[in-house]
């Protein structure tokens, strides 16, 4: 066990602990028109209403054929929700809305070169270009239930029109956030098993029109060596008509969407009346071995779930203008840009670029522009735009009455200014936590109900009921103060079924530690491990401290190390690699990469170079280090394992401790020397 804590570096060993804070009140007129304001809701979630209270969410959507079953547990921990039920969440998020609110915008999209037109798309509109793309899927590329697809789009209205068009057909999407590498999308394509690829020609970053269609090669042509094919390549254009990529396209696999879709124009595709428990879509996401696990949601319990969700805790009312600034490549986009918000009839905004181009004053320009009330950002993008425009938000004529923050633990004083500033001390802010595999939030504050506490999520939302386990195994004091892991004792309908054919996986990461019982068909048995560290204030408030695992959340994006140091690996110099998250001002973490040579390579800032670049290239930008350490070893144990604790605490000028029992503790000092 000693030798094994010593092994381990978490976020959680080198979180911030800061002090409680007191409480902020939302204001009367928040509350005057909060969607939920009955406190007796978490009664009606308590533990003894357990399953049946979900219901109430259940019931937000239209049913072909309502359940029988609530919840089955036969399969344990596989669970399924609402089984029986027979839905369409492309009907859901589209069709139902027709009748009272046709021509009410369901997504506007800002490009982002402020002189091109924001593009207003209406709830008729989205319907006509979700049946066209789905008569098209299904004719061209044959694609049918159970199917799955591979999307790489980055941030465009052809997104969220492309998947709304698979949900339609039962299809099983999988975006891939568009920012990975092509080889990244292989990974995911190889995994999926998709015969199919969605991408665009390009898309503006930092006001560079960026090259995307290039990925979409090296990504056939990756999966291929790895047995799959890929047959279709559907290339959106930007500019719809024109050709925005250099690269060419290729004859018989490369198809323009504009131009197929013309075959298609007036062609309507009734949605198809889905099991409850059909999968909606798969979300890769990093764990703790190299490969990305695909999470697989399901389609009822899901948008129940995110449903619910949005109108409770997002507090999105149908005359609201609501701008999530994630992307739609990470789940929170999937659930509360795209799903929860369209399932509840919202205007919901995609912004294409990044928030501070051309400006850092561009996010409160496009809120004024288009009324944004409710906004919902991840704490690195708050942090970067405090750093760089902290009076901007005064500027600018907008108001909301509701911010969330997700992703990352938000320190009180970026959460301060967040609600003084950005906020203009008007608005109510939700901390949520939560994960990919939950599907959604998990603690929050219920904003017209409960106080918010700057740097804690807040108590479980109603129906989630954490707990804090110790090492042991043991449950720790409610309210106690104390750090353990935390883990959901009950399952809940927006959880990930399963991972992608590998249940295995599932059943041993998420459940085994917990377990009481592997043969219990009693969800009483089966905690779900969140692989986060929490403590619980006498409030009930649960303050996140990061990570228990080999994962690293940078700008509340998650990598795992293994996928980084595997990436590391591919260089051919490179014998040994080890990653460690580094405190960053703005992004949180970011990973350092130490290396080892095999015999015969120097160290050289080429190399270095060249090993930051494989990242880049495996994974996308966002794996880049900050550092490349080429050592001349790792300090190791006795039995050879890299100490990657001692290397967290020299890349974050800690104390390295008790370093003695080492194999070859003289390199801790050599690398201390190195950083100077
Ligand atoms: O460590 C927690 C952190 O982000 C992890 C989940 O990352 P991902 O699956 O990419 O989903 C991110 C968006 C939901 C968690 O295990 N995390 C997420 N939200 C918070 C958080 N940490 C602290 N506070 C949060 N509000």
């Amino acid at each position: 066990m000693a030798e094994k804590e010593n092994l381990e570096v978490s976020e959680a060993q080198i979180a911030v602990h800061w002090q409680e804070e007191a409480y902020y009140y939302p204001s009367p007129q928040f509350i005057a028109q909060a969607n939920m304001t009955d406190p007796s809701i978490y009664d009606r979630f308590s533990l003894e209403n357990f399953p049946n209270c979900y219901k109430e969410y259940a019931d937000l959507l239209d049913w072909y054929e309502y359940w029988h079953t609530t919840l089955d547990t036969s399969d344990a921990p596989c669970f399924k929700w609402f089984v029986g039920g027979k839905i369409n969440a492309s009907y859901n998020c589209v069709d139902r809305h027709l009748a009272k609110n046709r021509n009410k915008t369901a997504i506007h999209f800002v490009p982002e070169l402020e002189n091109e037109k924001v593009e207003h798309i209406t709830y008729q509109e989205l319907w006509v270009r979700v049946n066209e793309m789905a008569a098209l899927l299904q004719d061209f590329c044959g694609l049918k239930a159970g199917d799955r697809v591979t999307l790489h789009l980055p941030m465009t209205a052809e997104l969220p029109i492309t998947m709304l068009a698979c949900a339609r057909l039962g299809v099983i999407h999988s975006q891939v956030f568009g920012g990975f590498s092509g080889k990244a999308a292989a990974d995911r394509i190889v995994d999926s098993k998709s015969h199919v690829l969605i991408t665009i020609d390009a898309y503006y970053r930092g006001g560079h029109l960026i090259d995307h269609k290039e990925k979409a090669d090296v990504s056939v042509a990756e999966a291929k060596k790895d047995g799959q094919v890929v047959d279709k390549v559907l290339v959106w254009q930007r500019y719809p008509g024109k050709y925005s990529s250099p690269t060419p396209m290729v004859d018989g696999r490369d198809y323009f969407v504009n131009d197929l879709l013309k075959k298609y124009y007036g062609v309507r595709i009734d949605p198809v009346k889905m099991p409850a428990e059909a999968p909606l879509f798969l979300m890769y996401t990093s764990g703790t071995t190299g490969k990305p696990k695909g999470c697989q949601h399901g389609t009822g319990g899901y948008l129940a779930y995110v449903a619910g969700t949005s109108k409770y805790v997002q507090d999105i009312h149908p005359e609201d203008v609501y701008w999530c600034l994630a992307d739609i490549g990470w789940i929170t986009g999937h659930s509360y840009i795209v799903y929860g918000p369209l399932a509840i009839c919202a205007s919901t905004v995609i912004y294409e670029g990044i928030p501070n181009y051309p400006d850092p004053g561009r996010p409160w320009r496009i809120a004024q522009d288009l009324g944004v009330n409710i906004f919902h950002t991840a704490p690195t993008a708050i942090r970067a735009l405090r750093k760089i425009g902290p009076d901007e938000p005064k500027k600018y004529e907008y108001h909301f009455k509701h911010m969330t923050t997700v992703g990352e633990p938000i320190e009180p004083e970026v959460w301060k200014w967040y609600h003084e500033v950005v906020g203009k001390g008007e608005a109510i802010i939700v901390d949520t936590w939560w994960q990919t595999e939950t599907g959604g939030f998990l603690c929050s504050t219920l904003p017209a109900i409960k106080p918010m506490k700057p740097g804690s999520a807040g108590p479980g939302m109603p129906g989630i009921h954490p707990i804090i386990f110790d090492e042991d195994g043991k449950e720790l004091p409610a309210g106690c103060g104390k750090a353990g892991n935390i883990c959901i004792q009950n399952p809940w309908p927006g959880m990930f079924q399963t991972i992608w054919g590998d249940r295995d996986r599932f059943v041993k990461q998420y459940f085994e530690r917990y377990c009481k019982d592997p043969k219990s068909k009693d969800w009483r048995d089966w905690p779900y491990l969140t692989g986060d560290a929490a403590v619980q204030a006498p409030d009930g408030y649960y303050r996140i401290l990061g990570r228990i695992d080999d994962v690293i959340n940078v700008s509340g994006h998650r990598l795992g190390t293994k996928e980084l140091e595997s990436a590391a690996l591919t260089v051919t110099e490179v014998a040994e690699s080890a990653v460690v998250p580094v405190a960053d001002d703005i992004k949180g973490k970011v990973p350092d990469l130490y290396v080892s040579l095999k015999p015969g390579y120097s160290p050289s800032k080429e190399l270095e170079d060249k090993i930051a670049k494989a990242l880049v290239t495996e994974i996308g930008p966002i794996a880049k280090p900050r550092k490349v350490w080429i050592v001349p070893d790792m300090p190791k144990t006795r039995s050879g394992k890299i100490m990657r604790r001692v290397l967290g605490a020299i890349s974050n000028k800690k104390d390295v401790g008790d370093v003695t029992t080492l194999a070859n503790p003289e390199i801790v000092t050599a690398i201390q020397g190195m950083m100077k």
